[in-house]
């Protein structure tokens, strides 16, 4: 694990953004995986800059997000599909990006986004937010760690969380498709990136308390190769506790 300090969101944003350019660079023909949320946007911006200054070519990258909610059809403007067609895809050149549907309650439907995956060689660079609830893409505190992509009840904080994208919280879907922790750890690298100081808490859990399904991303202590990036305010309290 590889915990590297910015001093605030911009500078998160472009450390971070500096791991998808090198692993674009390595291999040019890799796999991504992306999500959504505040927290990439930054980090998309500065892709796109380097896209368009020509640094960047996405020509041969294959990419494949976490998540998306159920019920909501890919031309919703809260719709997962929609944003990362806003603040990325319709900006640089992927050879082909995958959403999972929201419409893909189905079990064999989201079989066949791991099938897809797996097709495609696994994912070589994970990118992932950190949800408040410790939860890495929509896979909420629980019993167990789950495996493949499937569907989830959100946890009523993520309603809450998500709820500044909708016009009102009744608006929010109560269940999203979430690629699951098996098809998160199987990714060769992992990139978590985290800011503000309202997730110093969760974070410190994730990274130094015990693993535990009841806080998702704590799985990661188990992965061979995770970067954090994380701001100043989102390490605060890991470093009060001398973890850092
Ligand atoms: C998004 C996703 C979520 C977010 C998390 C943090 O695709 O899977 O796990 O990464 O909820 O969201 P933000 O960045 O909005 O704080």
């Amino acid at each position: 694990m590889r915990l590297i300090e910015a001093l605030d969101y911009q500078d998160m944003s472009r450390k971070a953004a500096r791991f998808i350019l090198d692993q674009v660079k390595e291999k040019p023909d890799c796999v991504l995986g992306l999500a959504t949320g505040s927290t990439p946007i930054g980090l998309y911006e500065q892709l796109i800059e380097w896209h368009k200054k020509g640094e960047l070519d996405f020509s041969r990258v294959t990419s494949f997000n976490l998540d998306e909610y159920c019920g909501l059809a890919p031309e919703h403007e809260q719709s997962y599909h929609f944003f990362m067609n806003e603040k990325l895809f319709r900006h640089v050149n992927f050879e082909s990006s995958h959403v999972p549907s929201g419409l893909a309650e189905d079990a064999e439907l989201c079989a066949d986004y791991d099938r897809q995956i797996a097709d495609r060689g696994g994912i070589d660079l994970q990118l992932l937010g950190l949800g408040h609830t410790g939860h890495i893409a929509f896979n909420e505190p629980g019993d167990s760690f789950s495996t493949g992509t499937h569907k989830v009840a959100l946890a009523e904080e993520t309603i809450e969380a998500n709820s500044r994208f909708f016009e009102s919280r009744d608006e929010v879907p109560r269940f999203a498709v979430t690629m699951g922790i098996g098809t998160i750890m199987a990714a060769r690298k992992i990139l978590l990136v985290v800011n503000g100081t309202g997730k110093a808490e969760i974070l410190k859990k994730a990274l130094f308390g015990p693993v535990t399904p009841q806080v998702p991303a704590s799985i990661l202590q188990f992965h061979p190769d995770v970067v954090i990036v994380a701001d100043t305010d989102a390490l605060s309290a890991i470093r009060q506790e001398g973890l850092f």
